[in-house]
């Protein structure tokens, strides 16, 4: 089984990120073979800066590996290392109708705000679809929000197989577990562009500062409160062990609490939780060179099955 997913390197990860894609790609590196790579061309149509691409994809690189990524189990790898990815590109969008593009959420909602799309976020799906195809990948875990993409993935592949006889392996997602839906520090959904994210790799002050304005409702020191719901309880649930869960959801149901002490026990898990991938960052952040290595190294296994791939579909339409 071919276990294949891209990240994209446009920011640095935040829990929700972590919960809710990050932790779960990693769990699935056992699997026969896994491929994860840091999709820097998709980030094209968003960074536009070459310093911060080429300086977000290599940190993103490191953060994958600081939080349990396995180079000798998974292959890891920049997607622009591997060529062939364009060629297969183009072979996808000489049978690709304009109209299952068009129906695409990005392209579509850019357009409907009245903003003009380039050519790039147009055709965008059909990039990560060659992804897919170039490596015979069979589950793409992904969010919900991938899942279009993943099915204009599979009608590609299934229109090129009807024409051309059995070329690719129709993927399938796997949906990630979005039940760790995480809040931010406003109580809406975690999400860069809605500002308020706690990072990862945060410095440990300014973060427990951001902990310490997490917005909180007026209940009184005194009032007992149900704490599955309430932002502070449930972003310490995701780092408390289970008897800390059930002391702290104990103490809500008492009352006679204040938040800030809520906070303070947030910060402390928090920490204690990513303490040691935050020590391996900063390992890994001094020695770019092994990074590069291990990248480089994940390129050349991934090249490897990429050529073989890419020679096949050549072969079937014609074009070799
Ligand atoms: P952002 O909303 O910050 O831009 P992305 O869209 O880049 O995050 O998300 C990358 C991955 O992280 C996706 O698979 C997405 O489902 C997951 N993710 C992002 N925010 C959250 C969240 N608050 N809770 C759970 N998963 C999240
Ligand atoms: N579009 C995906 C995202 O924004 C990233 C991505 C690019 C991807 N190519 C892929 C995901 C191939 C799965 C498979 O999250």
């Amino acid at each position: 089984m071919r276990v294949l997913s891209g990240i994209q390197p446009t920011g640095r990860p935040h829990w929700g990120n972590y919960f809710g894609a990050i932790r779960q790609y990693i769990a699935l590196q056992d699997a026969d073979q896994a491929f994860y790579f840091i999709a820097n061309l998709h980030a094209l149509t968003t960074v536009r800066d070459r310093d911060q691409l080429r300086q977000l994809s290599l940190d993103t690189a490191m953060d994958l590996l600081a939080l349990g990524l396995n180079p000798d189990q998974a292959t890891l790898f920049v997607q622009s290392d591997i060529p062939q990815v364009s060629e297969l590109c183009w072979l996808l969008m000489t049978g690709t109708p304009l109209g299952l593009l068009e129906r695409c959420h990005a392209y579509k909602d850019k357009k409907a705000k009245g903003l003009s799309a380039d050519t790039g976020l147009f055709t965008y799906p059909v990039l990560q679809a060659a992804d897919i195809l170039l490596y015979d990948s069979d589950t793409v875990p992904v969010g919900e929000d991938q899942l279009q993409h993943i099915e204009v993935c599979r009608d590609i592949a299934g229109s090129f197989n009807h024409v051309y006889g059995d070329v690719f392996v129709i993927p399938k997602a796997k949906v990630l577990d979005q039940a760790a839906r995480v809040p931010g520090t406003d109580g809406e959904k975690m999400s860069k562009s809605y500002g308020n994210t706690l990072e990862l790799f945060a410095e440990t002050k300014p973060q427990r500062k951001q902990i310490m304005r997490i917005v909180t409702d007026s209940r009184a020191m005194e009032d007992p409160k149900e704490p599955v719901g309430d932002v502070l309880f449930d972003l310490y649930a995701l780092f408390a062990t289970d008897t800390e869960r059930a002391e702290m959801a104990d103490l809500y149901n008492r009352g006679g609490f204040g938040y800030g002490e809520v906070k303070k026990a947030l910060a402390e898990v928090a920490e204690r939780y990513f303490a040691e991938p935050r020590a391996r960052r900063a390992e890994l952040a001094a020695q770019p060179k092994k990074v590069r290595e291990i990248l480089g190294d994940g390129a050349a296994r991934a090249r490897k099955k990429a050529s073989e791939v890419l020679a096949r579909v050549q072969e079937a339409c014609g074009v070799k």
